[in-house]
């Protein structure tokens, strides 16, 4: 792991979340002035979810569903670690007045700013916080996600998306979320979210990939930063498929990243993405 990186993963959210609107408090000011940003672009202080262009990441996940789950306008679509509406920001072009967005987060600026800027616009846009311990994004509270039930009904969406979330959560967490998601979906309705992926290829890579590995193994799961656990966390490969198997969720799609070093010249994606089809027919 390079040191700026364990820099930024020592700091508290709360000091994260302030350093990073102090640095980009210029060039948001800039912005601002001269109109570069439409009212649905958060400014860059408070756009805590990675780097990477905002629009694009986010049109890019679209085209995604569109064509590897099927997204519909009419659909009814989660989206599981919103953030500050990457996703949500492109879906209130496609989504129509049948269909509908909710997201969650844990992240109560994200919510607050969505609620503000996508939901007075589009009423069928709903964004809900919710207070959960996460090391890198959330120590307010102590409630674990294990704990945690989604609050929709069974069998309620056609697609459910989570993109860099696991990468940020431990087994028992990630389990549960599987799980809430087996049971929220429709009969064939889509999963898609990505990991980190553990196998192989992606440890040989790792081994010369200074800037980017997970060298703290705990089985099934590897740590990159032992101090600060969901910093970020990578999964064995036959420890995710065989939760999804438990959940009734078949793999469709598996898409490798190049997030381990390899082949980085040929694959799209950083991260490596699953999508899944709910096989569950009670
Ligand atoms: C890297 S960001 C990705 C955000 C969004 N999915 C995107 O692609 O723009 C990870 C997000 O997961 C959220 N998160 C972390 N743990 C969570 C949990 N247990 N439940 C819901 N959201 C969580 C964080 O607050 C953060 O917004």
């Amino acid at each position: 792991m390079d040191l700026k990186r364990k820099l930024y993963y020592s700091f508290s959210p709360r000091l994260r979340f302030l350093v990073r609107k102090i640095y980009y408090t210029p060039i948001d000011i800039y912005e601002k002035i001269f109109g570069l940003k439409d009212d649905l672009s958060p400014p860059k202080g408070m756009t805590f979810i990675g780097s990477g262009d905002f629009k694009k990441t986010g049109d890019h996940y679209l085209q995604m569903l569109i064509t590897d789950c099927g997204l519909l306008p009419s659909h009814k679509i989660l989206d599981i670690g919103c953030g500050i509406g990457r996703l949500a920001v492109p879906l209130t072009a496609y989504i129509s007045k049948e269909g509908s967005y909710e997201g969650f987060d844990i992240v109560r600026q994200g919510i607050e700013w969505c609620k503000d800027k996508i939901s007075k616009k589009f009423p069928n846009f709903n964004f809900t916080h919710i207070d959960l311990r996460n090391e890198l994004y959330n120590l307010e509270t102590d409630t674990t996600s294990a704990e945690f039930t989604f609050p929709y009904e069974d069998h309620s969406f056609d697609i459910v998306i989570a993109t860099s979330l696991f990468t940020h959560m431990l087994p028992k967490d990630t389990e549960r979320y599987v799980q809430e998601v087996s049971r929220l979906l429709k009969l064939n309705g889509k999963f898609l979210c990505t990991f980190f992926i553990l196998n192989e290829v992606s440890k040989i890579a790792m081994k010369n990939n200074l800037h980017f590995n997970f060298q703290h193994i705990r089985g099934n799961y590897s740590l990159m930063d032992e101090k600060v656990k969901e910093a970020n966390i990578a999964y064995e490969e036959n420890y995710l498929n065989a939760m999804f198997s438990k959940n009734s969720l078949k793999i469709d799609k598996l898409t490798y990243g190049y997030w381990s070093g390899s082949n980085m010249i040929e694959k799209k994606e950083f991260q490596d993405t699953y999508v899944c089809s709910s096989v569950k027919t009670a």
